[in-house]
């Protein structure tokens, strides 16, 4: 594992971030033809609230913007079951964000629907601010049902020892996303407003093409943009999508 982050850093010396990001993934991803290949397994990723207890710029979810919105529970369990229903019970991975997932009140609830319909991956990803508030159910919870709980590392205080703790003693699966001594990757996403864009090849190329599949409300988009657009067009006044 050591050996494998140095041959990264020494990659990441000699080919700056920009021209991986810009030119050498997405020509990866056209040659390979990745975005258009079926997945062999099903996997999705749901905001359980719009809104989040945070303010990052150039977040991709626009939360920042958003008003305060929750989940419906009761769509998200007939979702499951619907899901579930066509993919054998079977899950790659599904990803519980948002917005701020541990705002929703009823994430207990939550985790239980999601472990009840799926085997597989299952991960809460979150800032990490609340999770010094979190019940004793809810740790209990996310270890009964095998929940991995992702923090997504951020230039913030959190109270590490503190979280660590909860989690070792609740035997609860923690992951610091990028962790503590790593440089944080913030993309700058641009938008075109002009409406001029090529949709398909910009889906081709994107590095999260067929990999950031999105539920929302019975629906699920190969993409989030098209459900969390909205907090943007709201906001802007735009039209958008
Ligand atoms: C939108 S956040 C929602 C979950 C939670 N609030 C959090 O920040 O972990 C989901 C993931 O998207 C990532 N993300 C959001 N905006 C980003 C950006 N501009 N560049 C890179 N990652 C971004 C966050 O770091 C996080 O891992
Ligand atoms: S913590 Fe997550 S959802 Fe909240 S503003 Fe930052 S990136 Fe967006």
């Amino acid at each position: 594992m050591a050996g494998l982050r140095k041959v990264r850093a020494i990659i990441k010396w000699f080919i700056p971030d920009s021209f991986l990001y810009h030119y050498l993934a997405p020509l990866f991803k056209t040659v390979t033809r990745t975005s258009e290949k079926p997945r062999k397994q099903l996997r999705f990723q749901i905001n359980l609230t719009d809104h989040c207890n945070l303010n990052c710029a150039g977040c991709t979810a626009f939360s920042p913007l958003a008003e305060e919105k929750y989940m419906d529970v009761d769509c998200f369990e007939h979702d499951c079951a619907r899901l579930s229903e066509l993919a054998g019970g079977k899950i790659e991975l599904i990803d519980l964000l948002g917005g701020e997932p541990l705002l929703h009140p009823e994430i207990v609830r939550i985790v239980e629907i999601a472990r009840k319909y799926f085997d597989g991956d299952i991960n809460i990803v979150t800032n990490g601010v609340l999770l010094t508030k979190m019940s004793e159910v809810f740790w209990h919870v996310c270890h009964k049902n095998d929940i991995g709980i992702i923090i997504s590392g951020y230039p913030i205080k959190l109270k590490m020892e503190e979280i660590q703790k909860h989690a070792e003693s609740n035997k609860v699966k923690l992951v610091i996303r990028g962790g503590t001594n790593d440089i944080k990757i913030w993309n700058k996403v641009p938008y075109d407003l002009s409406g001029k864009q090529n949709p398909v090849k910009n889906f081709r190329i994107c590095y999260g093409a067929n990999m950031c599949i999105n539920l929302e409300n019975g629906r699920l988009a190969t993409c989030p943009i098209p459900f969390v657009i909205k907090q943007f067009n709201k906001f802007c006044n735009h039209s958008a999508l």
